[in-house]
Formats: structure tokens, sequence, C-alpha cells
């Protein structure tokens, strides 16, 4: 077979009615660089949805799981090479490296440009180039955002359909006028070079050069190379949070790293909405979906990753969640500490690197049920004790289950409201085995911003990199903030002084404090109801609050502990240990990383360091 050539009335004629000519000017641009063999057009429909899955059971790409166990759900298991974001080749190629900023890789973007017409040229030879029509945030809602990603990948498509609002109705928005963000994609792995020689197929292409690339001024997204997660379902991070992240600064809104939740007060009936940002893998998708341990309080769930914010009429700030799935860890995913994570993805669920059954259903380590006497490993391998003794692992620490966000049991009745719900507090937290305490309150705005931009946590899975070593991620957004960092804190602060005292109170949460043996302090998971019940009572006026270090800390007698036998007053009081040495060395370190930021560094983030300092010097005293 010798390449296509599309010109835009050969892409028209098969195009949806609802497709607008610029749409198909630019799909038919980029099946003349990428060279697939055929266009498909998504429509989202279950259809389509059977059709493409049945084609990859045939391709050996997907593994349909047990029908009666888990009804069309199906697993995915990718190369070693391929099993997470890669943020050494997540580029920003805004025309300024200093918009870039200091933690970000910057690439010009002309010079960009270049190199992935190089890469793109030619590489869907073979396979089919989907387009992907899609809406983040409910359709044709005012906070929403519309994009069309180019892929390569039935794997993607299928995703993104469990992920974002996808098909003809996301068209249709298109085909009106509205503005729309355009995102390619290609796995990397063309099955015809441009002599004609084939290659054979398999079930997890992908490249060894990867670009997850970024364009802020121009809103376009370019990936190539990997189909894993956050790099190829270009929706997640590489739209709703970096190129979002640019949209809410020159708009007066906000792009974040956070779950949404709502805690309903069962005596008075009284909401309150919680968004919380924490970094990769570090409890998002468990906090979202808590199930509380202290009577009075129901949880719902609005979103478990990402959070888009703009202040409402009354001028407070309104979230919505921009996904229409989960996208979640599945190991450590069990019944003990996240039911409703499991009640979700009883059916329709895509698992990614995750162990088989022999019975045709999913393993993972951390899951309720004991290890079977077999299994068949993330690799496709047997997989029997002696591997788990030998210290292998069956499904990958990053493997992930997709599912929609609709078959969450305490979905929110109002998570697809369009105008997003009011929120009262924002959490922030990472993995912290020392110094940071169970929870503190700002003392003021500009020091809820200094909690958000002094984040530090124990890297994890999600990303390549060293597990288990402590690393800055301010606001949990690190890999994922599209300009500046100090920018972006600049930004908060604005809007903070925007919208007074209507700007949500912002705490620093840590359910990862261990004692001298490495023991966990606070059993976590639904006992962080007992945090959430302090901070609602805050928010109301309801509880005084002690002055501390790092906040503003809960008094013993106003902490409900009942029924936690475990957390004696003696837990509770390393749980609030504070070193005053080891928080001065803390603040050393800070002033270190700020330091990158220079002239960018706000005023009052240096403020709150020095008055941060003051408080160190006061405790020494
Ligand atoms: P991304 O989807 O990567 O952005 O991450 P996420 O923040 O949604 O991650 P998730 O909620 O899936 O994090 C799961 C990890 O956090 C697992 O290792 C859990 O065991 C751990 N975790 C969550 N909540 C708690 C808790 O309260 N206590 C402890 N000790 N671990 C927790
Ligand atoms: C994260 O890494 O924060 C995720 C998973 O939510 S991914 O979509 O792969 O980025
Ligand atoms: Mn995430």
């Amino acid at each position: 077979m010798t390449d296509k050539s599309y010109t835009v009335e050969d892409v028209r004629a098969d195009a949806p009615a609802e497709a607008p000519d610029e749409l198909v000017a630019w799909v038919a641009e980029q099946a003349e660089l990428c060279k697939p063999d055929a266009i498909y057009w998504c429509d989202g429909s279950d259809a389509e949805w059977d059709r493409l899955t049945s084609q990859m059971v045939e391709s050996g790409m997907f593994v349909k799981l047990n029908e009666e166990k888990r009804p069309n759900s199906f697993l995915a298991r990718s190369t070693p090479d391929d099993v997470a974001r890669v943020e050494a080749r997540t580029f920003i190629c805004s025309e300024k490296e200093e918009d870039a900023g200091p933690t970000n890789n910057w690439h010009d973007p002309k010079e960009m440009k270049e190199i992935l017409g190089g890469k793109f040229d030619g590489a869907m030879r073979g396979r089919t180039m989907y387009v992907i029509p899609f809406s983040m945030g409910p359709l044709g809602g005012p906070i929403s955002q519309l994009g069309i990603e180019l892929t390569d990948s039935p794997y993607v498509v299928c995703n993104m359909r469990i992920m974002t609002r996808m098909g003809t109705a996301a068209l249709k928005l298109i085909g009106e006028g509205k503005e729309w963000v355009p995102a390619v994609h290609s796995v990397g792995m063309p099955l015809r070079d441009a002599e004609g020689n084939t290659v054979e197929d398999v079930t997890w292409p992908c490249n060894d050069d990867k670009y997850i690339t970024q364009f802020p001024e121009t809103r376009e997204i370019w990936s190539y190379g990997s189909g894993y997660g956050g790099n190829a379902l270009l929706g997640k991070n590489c739209f709703a949070l970096r190129i979002a992240s640019v949209m809410a600064r020159d708009d007066g809104w906000m792009a974040e790293h956070m779950l949404i939740l709502r805690l309903t007060d069962e005596k008075t009936g009284k909401q309150y909405h919680v968004t919380a940002a924490f970094p990769s893998a570090c409890g998002k998708t468990n906090l979202a979906m808590l199930q509380p341990t202290i009577p009075g309080y129901k949880v719902e769930t609005l979103g478990d990753d990402i959070a888009w914010m703009r202040p409402g009429p009354d001028g407070r700030l309104y979230a919505i969640n921009p996904e229409a799935g989960f996208f979640g860890v599945a190991p450590g995913t069990q019944y003990g500490t996240n039911p409703m994570a499991m009640d979700t993805m009883t059916g329709n669920t895509i698992f990614t690197n995750v162990a088989l059954t022999d019975d045709g259903d999913v393993w993972w380590e951390g899951i309720d049920d004991p290890m079977p006497e077999h299994l068949i490993d993330w690799h496709g391998n047997d997989y029997t004790k002696a591997d788990a003794e030998a210290g292998k692992l069956a499904a990958h620490p990053n493997s992930r289950f997709t599912v929609p966000a609709s078959q969450c049991p305490i979905i929110c009745p109002d998570w697809e409201a369009p105008q997003g719900v009011p929120i009262d507090a924002i959490l922030f937290g990472g993995r912290r085995a020392t110094n940071v305490p169970l929870v503190a309150e700002q003392y003021e705005a500009a020091h809820g911003v200094f909690i958000g931009a002094s984040v530090a946590s124990e890297q994890t899975a999600a990303a390549e990199g060293k597990v288990g070593a402590l690393r800055h991620d301010p606001f949990a957004m690190l890999p994922f903030c599209g300009y500046h960092m100090a920018d972006y804190w600049g930004h908060w602060l604005e809007l903070q002084e925007e919208l007074g005292e209507k700007f949500p109170k912002v705490y620093q949460v840590n359910w990862f404090r261990k004692d001298s043996e490495g023991n966990w302090l606070w059993p976590g998971y639904g006992d962080n109801s007992r945090v959430l019940d302090w901070i609602v009572k805050r928010v109301a006026g309801e509880v005084d609050a002690v002055e501390g270090v790092t906040g503003l800390y809960p008094k013993y007698e106003d902490f409900n502990l009942e029924g936690l036998d475990e957390v004696t007053e003696e837990v509770w009081d390393k749980l609030y240990d504070i070193d005053p040495d080891a928080w001065a060395a803390e603040m050393d370190d800070t002033e270190e990383y700020f330091e990158q930021f220079g002239e960018k560094l706000p005023a009052q983030i240096a403020e709150q360091l020095a008055k941060f300092r003051e408080r160190i010097e006061a405790a020494k005293a």
C-alpha cells in the first residue's frame, strides 16, 4: 500500500455534517503530515465503543474480562518503558523562555514545531487517524472548554470516551463556532515506512523518543511516542491543567490539580464544598470518595483530579470538574479503605497494567482478596507466590483504572452543574513522614498561598523518577503548571485580593506522618472525616484555634477523636510535634528553592517566609 493523499474535499466527503470547514481543513493538513491509511470521526456512541473494543480484543491490545464479574471491561498491558508520565520529556514551548519558568522544560516553539514536523511525518502510516471531538466540563457549560484530539491509538479513543464528554454533541458545539484546542497524538510507531516496507503491529505500540509538548500562546498540544495516561489522553494534564492554567491566568480563573467533594452536615442539612490538591498518587481519589467514620456527615464526590474554579456573581469561588471519568491508581485500592472506588469499577472499566486472574478478573497488590495461586502479571507472564517472594509485583505501581464518574455510588447530584459549586475550603497536602502536622489553617490569605507554594512530598510511581525522594511540588502543580510558577502564585494572590473575605481559607493537611519506628501516626482514609469536621467547624466559626509555627491548630478538646482509641493524647502530641530546628532547616531549604524564581517571587511570599521564621524563633524561646 502507498500513502494516501488527503485534500480538504476528500476529508469533507467523509466528515460529519457538524464539522466546520476550519476543522476539516485542519484535519486534512494533519492527515497530509501523518499519512494515516484512513480517517475516522468518533461519534461517542455505544456501537462505536463495542466496535473498537472488539477490534482491540482481536488485535491483542485488550483482554476482555469475565463478563459476569466485570461486564464490558477490559485489560491493557503497556510495555515497561511506557508506564507513567515522562516529566523530562514534557515541554512548555512559550515564545519566551522566562514565561515557562525554571520549573518547566522550555523549548523554542518554532524549533519544536520543526522537530515535531519530522516526528509526525508519516507517523500514522498503516494506522487509522481517529478524530476525537471532546468537551472538558459539561457540554455547553459557561466554564467548559472544547478540544479535538487526533490520535492513532484506539486505546486512547476508548479512554477519552470515559474521561471526557466525547463525540457528536461536542462536535456540534465546535460547529456552532465555539473555540477549540487542537491536540495531536501519535504513539510513534508507523506500520510502514516511506519506501513501503512494513512491520508487524505490537499490542502496545510506542516509541523510545517521547515529546509531550504544550504551546501556551497558540493553545496547541502535540504528544508523540507514548500511549500511556496523561501522556496520551490529552484532555487531562496537557489541556485541563497545562493549557487551561494559561487560559485561567489570562481570563481570571484557576485550573488546579484538585479533587472536589461535598460534605453535608446531616443534622442541619448545611452543605460545604471542599477542594484539595495533593501530588500524584497521594490520596485525591481516596479523599474524594471518603466514607466518614464519624456520624452526622455525608460525603459526595464531584471530582478526583482536576478542578476549574471561577469567581461567581456572588463573589464566591465556584468549581467544576472538567473530567467525566476517573483515571485512578489501582494498587492499594480496596474495600477496606476505598469501598466507593471499588463499587465504581464493577463494569465498563478499562484497567491498565494490573494483574489478570485465572477466572478473567483483575488483581493488584493491596486489593482485599489474598493473592490467588496463579496470576498473569502486568508483563503478561505467569506469576505465583515464588515471584511475590522474590519481590516482583503483579501489578505495576502506577497501574490504573479508567471508569465513568457517573458510576460512583456517591457521585454528587450536582457534579455536572454547569456553574459549579461554591468552595468553602481549600486543602494542600503531601506525603510527609516528618515535620508537617495533621491539619493547620492559614493565618491570612497570603499565608495560604505560601502553604501551597511550599508543598513538598515524597515522590510516587505516577511519574518516572526516584520513588520516595522528597521533592518540592508547589500546589501539586510542579508537572502541570503551563507558565512561570512564581507568576502562578502571583495569580493566586490577585484572585485572593479580588474576592477578599470570600476567597476560601487554605488548610495544610498531612495523613502520612510516621513515628520513629516508621508506623503511621494517623489512621487516615475514613478517619480523615475528623479533619474535615474540624475544618468546616472553623469555616462556620464554631471553634477557636491555637496559634502554632506552621499555622492555626485544633485544640485537642475540640477535635473529634471519639472511638479512635489508637490516637491517644500522646499520639496527638506526636502529630503536633513541631521541632523548631527541623522547621528552621526546612525554611532554609524552602528559601533556597524560592531563589530560582528571582525577581518574580511575589514580595508577599518572601514576607510570609520571614513571618514563618519569626514564629520559629518565638517557639525556640
Ligand atoms: P493521581 O491520580 O496520580 O493524581 O493521584 P491521587 O492523588 O488521586 O492518588 P490516589 O488517591 O489514588 O492515591 C493513592 C495512594 O495514597 C495510595 O498509596 C493510598 O494508600 C494512599 N493514601 C490515600 N489516602 C491515605 C490516607 O489517608 N493515609 C495513608 N497512609 N495513605 C493514603
Ligand atoms: C497524575 O499523574 O497526577 C495523574 C495521572 O492524574 S496521569 O493522567 O497519567 O497524569
Ligand atoms: Mn493527577
